[in-house]
């Protein structure tokens, strides 16, 4: 596993930035799926800065969600979506029939996913709990995509950071993790002082579902980008 703690969160957001321009790049109908939160927002900004000053061709290029929050009206500007076409896809003029969302109907985005050839690269979060997407503690390895309850952190952190139409109970539709764990290359990036326990039981602790993401250490072409909080625990793994 190839873990890299950058030197500031600036450097943090131009390497993860570069790593996505750089997969698109390299290969012109790449497949490459990311994530939403306070994380990645500044990296997927990046490449859209850098799109803008050295402009090339995402024609054939697929960007896909994750997860999505679900029983929100559709145009509600908290939803994943909404976020990833504000932050990255608009922005760098991405066809919008390229770019996914998993929805209600689960096995739709795994079907999308296979016949443009698979995900070349993923761009993974991670919750202080180890979840990844929307796989809360416990959600077994070989699940693919699916609808979840949100619970917990997740649900606090959506609920305090929007105001969601009430009554709705949230849930949710997350890539499973075995789909996750069929990504060619797999970047978890985290970044804050608050990640640095769950990425160093992610990295060094048992590989069992209460931690979904110590699933990674299994990945062949998994790594870890890491700011200099986040990556406190594991200095001696850089
Ligand atoms: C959220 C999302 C994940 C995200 C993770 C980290 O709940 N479902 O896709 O990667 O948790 O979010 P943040 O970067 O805001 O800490």
């Amino acid at each position: 596993m190839d873990i890299s703690i950058a030197g500031s969160e600036l450097e943090f957001d131009q390497i993860a930035g570069w790593k996505i321009v750089g997969q698109m790049l390299e290969k012109v109908d790449s497949v490459i799926g990311l994530s939403t939160g306070q994380t990645t927002g500044a990296m997927h900004r990046m490449v859209a800065e850098l799109h803008a000053r050295h402009p090339f061709d995402v024609s054939q290029i697929t960007l896909f969600g994750l997860d999505e929050v679900n029983e929100v009206p559709s145009g509600f500007p908290a939803t994943c979506a909404e976020l990833l076409l504000d932050e990255i896809v608009r922005p760098i003029g991405l066809p919008l029939a390229n770019f996914l969302m998993p929805d209600a109907d689960c096995g739709r985005i795994e079907a999308e996913l296979q016949l443009r050839g698979g995900i070349d690269l993923l761009m993974l979060g991670i919750g202080t709990d180890g979840h990844l997407g929307m796989n809360m503690p416990g959600t077994p390895f070989e699940s693919d995509t699916h609808c979840t309850k949100l619970r917990g952190e997740m649900e606090h952190r959506i609920r305090s950071r929007y105001v969601y139409p009430e009554p709705n109970p949230l849930s949710g539709i997350t890539l499973g993790i075995r789909t996750i764990m069929r990504a060619r290359h797999i970047v978890l990036v985290a970044k804050g002082t608050h990640k640095a326990e769950i990425v160093e039981r992610a990295l060094k602790g048992p590989i069992v579902p209460e931690v979904p993401a110590s699933v990674l250490q299994l990945h062949p072409n998994c790594e870890f980008l890491l700011d200099p909080e986040a990556g406190a625990r594991v200095r001696d793994m850089a």
